[in-house]
């Protein structure tokens, strides 16, 4: 039996073209783009370039504004804390509010309360709404003559609700305040323009994109706002000195590749994965009338990607998962984040958004992409009744 794997959000399956593009940069162009006297050298300098060129291309920057990383945990860590840094070198003594969601990625929530720790910050979070968004008016309202950063992820990684960036950012450049977003399952899933939207920092990750793990950017955008943030990573002063250690090539050409593939693909992927949405959430209903869906209700046109992520549903079953967990070797879905699948904690995600503990245990992520097709799904769908049969004879024993 093949596995069939439901679970994008975790991690996208690397494209082929990805990995081909990759390759010589493995084998025979393995030189340090650093090493600036010789021909392996330059030839690694120039394809770090060129992936710069293609990050920069997808969301509309300034090449110069890309900051390579490993992935969208540093690019998180490094936003927040290297802007917390600047401030308490620049301003000692003065105050720092910072307004953030209840529904983060850890990768932000978890620096945030140790920053509280280390620095004389005060961090808000706002309540999202059922749906997992946050209100625009709200954050107007708790802007604060101190409010000094303010952090929002794009596209919620469990229940794929979009928030209102282009409004949110617009708040805060009103108010002078420094604007970052976790843009990681934002990209090649809703429309990101840096050129239309006020954003100084944000964070992403190649291998939600069909692109390796391990490489990912922070965007600062110099030119937008003069945003200056302390160094994560001090050392050999690679990335203009803002975060060095050596570069890791072939995963940045990956990422580069991955950028502008997406770019590409969008226009072609992006319907076809509405269609696949649609289809899928049909058919869970048909096979189990009272799931219910958490998150914004997916629609056939476009306009569905101003308020959800087209390649995700997350829902809340009304039978019981084996004690455990899913855990069926021919199905690979989740019922939270990856980084948090391990642990048997309660969905903060899922709580934000009102569910009570044994519905958050109810609740399957399912996301897909493109390599999915609707006979995947189709079969899906025998393979998890068969798991939730099983699950009740079990228990009725
Ligand atoms: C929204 C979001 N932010 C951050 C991360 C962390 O990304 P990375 O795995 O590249 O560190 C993830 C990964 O699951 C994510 O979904």
């Amino acid at each position: 039996m093949t596995p069939i794997y439901l679970d994008y959000n975790a991690t996208t399956p690397v494209d082929p073209r990805v990995v081909e593009a990759m390759l010589p940069y493995l084998q025979t162009h393995f030189g340090n783009p650093s090493s600036a006297s010789h021909v392996w050298g330059w030839s690694a300098e120039r394809a770090i370039q060129k992936s710069r060129l293609q990050v920069a291309d997808l969301l509309g920057c300034d090449a110069a504004e890309v900051f390579f990383t490993s992935g969208s945990t540093e690019s998180n860590n490094w936003a927040l804390r290297g802007m917390i840094e600047e401030h308490f070198l620049n301003h000692p003594g003065e105050k720092f509010h910072v307004l953030t969601s209840n529904a983060e990625h850890n990768s932000v929530l978890k620096p945030l309360l140790q920053l509280q720790r280390l620095f004389p910050i005060e961090v808000e979070w706002i309540p999202v709404n059922k749906e997992g968004v946050v209100d625009v008016h709200e954050v107007r309202q708790k802007i604060k003559p101190t409010t000094r950063l303010i952090s929002f992820i794009w596209v919620n990684n469990e229940i794929g609700s979009v928030n209102p960036i282009q409004e949110l950012s617009r708040i805060a450049h009103e108010n002078k305040i420094i604007f970052h977003t976790d843009a990681t399952q934002a990209l090649g899933k809703v429309p990101v323009d840096l050129k239309s939207t006020k954003i100084d920092l944000l964070s992403l990750s190649a291998h939600k994109m069909y692109g390796p793990k391990g490489a990912g950017a922070l965007i600062v955008r110099r030119k937008n706002s003069g945003v200056q943030i302390q160094c994560l990573i001090c050392g050999g002063g690679q990335e203009r000195g803002q975060r060095s250690g050596t570069l890791n090539v072939a995963g940045i050409v990956g990422l580069g590749e991955a950028c502008r593939l997406v770019k590409q693909e969008m226009p072609y992927e992006l319907p076809r994965a509405l269609e696949l949405q649609n289809f899928f959430w049909k058919e869970i209903l048909n096979h189990w009338p009272t799931a219910r869906l958490n998150g914004p209700v997916p629609s056939h046109v476009l306009d569905t990607l101003l308020w959800r992520s087209p390649v995700n549903l997350s829902v809340t079953f009304p039978q019981n998962f084996p004690p455990g967990g899913l855990q069926d070797p021919h199905l690979g879905v989740s019922s939270t984040s990856a980084c948090s699948s391990g642990t048997a904690s309660v969905s903060h995600v899922l709580t934000a958004i009102g569910l009570t503990p044994s519905e958050a245990q109810r609740t399957l992520r399912l996301s897909f992409g493109r390599f999915t097709t609707q006979d995947e799904l189709k079969e899906a769908i025998q393979r998890l009744r068969q798991v939730f049969d099983r699950t009740e004879l079990n228990s009725n024993k």
